[in-house]
């Protein structure tokens, strides 16, 4: 079957690709199914993920803690995290487990520090660290554009806008 670009929830498209030209990022057959690819362009880096759904493009940032999400495992549409086992659905944009640290979902709900199967959840010290944590949301993706031309996958970037003079 021939790749696809996955849809997703139109809100969720990223800041600045409503009119952004479409760029060559990789040829279609480099990423088959079930693959995870990191291409940069500048400071971006973009996640190419082939899912169940077809090919979508989003920050390679975790929407936890910004790891890589390009070195996790994909299955289907869902991948994991390899920094706290976060589970993220790639064609939702949303978390499917809370990373292990806990915090809050993209709703703001607190979810609790992950602990072992039948032993007494963690108590988490009083402090600045624990703080963080708890604090810490857990987002939804943003998407880039995608378009497969010729065989090759286009991704719609946002420009950079032009270097500022400043004068003083
Ligand atoms: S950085 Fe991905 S789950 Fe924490």
């Amino acid at each position: 079957m021939n790749p696809r670009p996955a849809p997703y929830p139109a809100e969720l498209q990223a800041l600045g690709t409503a009119d952004a030209p479409f760029e060559e990022v990789l040829r279609a057959g480099d990423l088959p199914a079930g693959a995870l690819r990191r291409v940069s362009r500048g400071d971006l880096d973009i996640l190419l993920a082939h899912t169940a759904a077809g090919i979508v493009a989003t920050d390679d940032r975790c929407p936890h803690m910004s790891a890589p999400l390009s070195i996790g495992e994909l299955d289907g549409c869902v991948v994991t995290c390899p920094l706290h086992d976060g589970r993220f659905d790639l064609c939702s944009g949303d978390p499917v487990q809370m990373p292990t640290t806990g915090g809050l979902d993209p709703d703001g709900r607190y979810h609790p520090t992950w602990s072992t199967a039948g032993r007494e959840p963690k108590v988490d010290q009083p402090g600045k660290k624990t703080e963080a944590r708890r604090l810490t949301r857990v987002r939804r993706f943003r998407y880039y554009p995608v378009r497969i031309v010729n065989g090759r996958i286009e991704v719609a970037l946002p420009q950079l806008p032009a270097a500022t003079a400043i004068s003083v």
